[in-house]
């Protein structure tokens, strides 16, 4: 009998040793080496096609000088919706290798469904390892979309696919998911490190001798990252997140890399019923419309990715009933907040070290922009006063640990995208005020430099 041969992968980082270790030499985490067969005798009738194993012709490319190169200006594939359209920077680059991740449940096979469908004049071969041709059926039904060039395949084998796709020959083909998927070359379960990379290898090989975009869908892992070895984001020429709270409807499609277009591009959209439907005016959705202010809400002027968006932030604070205060909250890092809590106690005196903090931001976002700060910060403390901020005031700025109120970039269209929702007042950074020219807008701009400058006009 042929030795099995065996190395130890990280399931982490997807580093090889060939012995366990305890903790990842290359990643530094703890117990994350786990054994995995490698090469599998193959068998010999069978087609090998786009597989590491492939023989190749003996032939080699040569060295050509960079200005010889013909300049050749990608024509891009266009895709129906304006946000993919953004993120993925002006559409689908012909031969490009895309993965597409988020966490279970989120919506990655709809929109990924959805995108197959609406590309009507095009040819898209939709592979799935996890639902049947029944399942996805139904999904297309409920979103009501037909088309007469979309081509559904249930299968978890590479060569399988491969064999329909050179039956097929489709101009767009998705896998949902990577996990999913294995190659008869390896003999490790699916979704193992090295099975997942070897599966992206081969399509990466194949898009690129082809022509042909792969779209790859991806699970996240519970910390937050792409399942399966970080050499995946590596070899892909972008890399997709789809994120959002599932219990809301409001999901953000970002682009963490992109060898095509720009990474600060994002997209929203809104799961309905009937599939995921663009949100093209973000912040009219994220703002409450109220009879009344309310204590504890404050407007803030961030900007996610290139787009200016209005977000709601909502702060409650009270006594700590139970010993510990406690702090919690949901779209904003909770160690951002104890450290701007840490701020106002020690800087602005405000006794906050006994109360209970929590804090929410609308619409189940994940906001990164630290110039959402200063509406959190006046949020907590009109809570805390019990004073609610005017309805037409909204903020842009950031924290510093010296209580001083920071500039933030592109803060001309932070003010635009205020003065275009009819907001009257914006508190930014007087460090802002440099280079910026105010007479061109109408709305009220106040300049502040310390929190305690903003209290006192907000609350005299
Ligand atoms: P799905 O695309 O299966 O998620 P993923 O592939 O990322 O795991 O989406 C699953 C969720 O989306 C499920 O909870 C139901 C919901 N959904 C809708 O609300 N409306 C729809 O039209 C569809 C197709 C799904
Ligand atoms: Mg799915």
């Amino acid at each position: 009998m042929a030795k099995v041969k065996t190395s130890f992968f990280c399931q982490n980082c997807g580093a090889q040793a060939a012995k366990w270790v305890g903790k990842c030499p290359s990643c530094g985490e703890w117990n994350t080496f786990a054994e995995e067969v490698l090469h599998k005798e193959t068998k010999n009738d069978r087609l090998q096609l786009f597989s590491a194993n492939k023989n190749s012709n003996g032939q080699s490319n040569k060295s050509i000088l960079l200005q010889d190169v013909g300049t050749l200006e990608y024509p891009r594939i266009q895709v129906p919706g304006k946000e993919l359209t953004r993120v993925l920077g002006g559409g689908i680059v012909p031969g490009s290798l895309v993965l597409f991740g988020g966490e279970p449940g989120i919506g990655k096979s709809t929109l990924m469904l959805q995108l197959a469908l609406r590309l009507k004049n095009l040819r898209v071969l939709y592979v799935s390892g996890e639902e049947s041709e029944q399942q996805i059926r139904m999904r297309a039904d409920r979103i009501g979309i037909t088309t007469d060039s979309c081509f559904i395949l249930q299968e978890t084998n590479t060569q399988n696919i491969f064999q329909q796709i050179v039956a097929i020959e489709p101009q767009l083909v998705i896998i949902d998911s990577i996990q999913t998927i294995h190659t008869s070359y390896i003999d490790s379960s699916p979704g193992s490190v090295s099975q997942v990379r070897e599966c992206a290898a081969e399509f990466l090989r194949f898009a690129k001798e082809t022509n042909t975009p792969v779209f790859m869908i991806g699970h996240i892992t519970k910390e937050g990252s792409l399942a399966g070895p970080k050499v995946l984001e590596h070899m892909v020429d972008t890399v997709l997140q789809f994120e959002g709270d599932r219990n809301h409807i409001y999901r953000l499609l970002r682009t963490t890399k992109n060898r095509f277009g720009s990474t600060n591009e994002m997209g929203i959209y809104e799961m309905q019923g009937e599939g995921l439907k663009e949100v093209t005016n973000p912040s009219e959705i994220l703002i409450t419309d109220r009879d009344n202010p309310t204590s504890g809400v404050a407007i803030a002027a961030t900007l996610e990715g290139n787009r200016p968006m209005l977000i709601e932030t909502q702060a409650l604070v009270s006594s700590a009933a139970y010993g510990v205060p406690q702090r919690s909250s949901t779209g904003f890092d909770l160690r951002r907040l104890s450290m701007l809590l840490a701020v106002l106690e020690k800087r602005c005196g405000f006794r906050l070290a006994v109360k209970d903090v929590f804090i929410n931001i609308a619409g189940g976002i994940k906001v990164e922009d630290p110039g959402i700060d200063l509406a959190l910060v006046c949020g907590i403390l009109s809570s805390n006063e019990d004073l609610p901020i005017p309805q037409n005031v909204c903020f842009a700025g950031e924290v510093g640990l010296t209580g001083e109120i920071r500039p933030v970039n592109r803060i001309e269209q932070r003010i635009s995208e205020a003065q275009k929702l009819g907001f009257e007042k914006i508190f930014i950074s007087s460090y802002n005020k440099k280079g910026l020219d105010l007479k061109q807008f109408s709305i009220q701009i106040e300049t502040v430099g310390k929190m305690e400058e903003v209290f006192s006009k907000l609350f005299g």
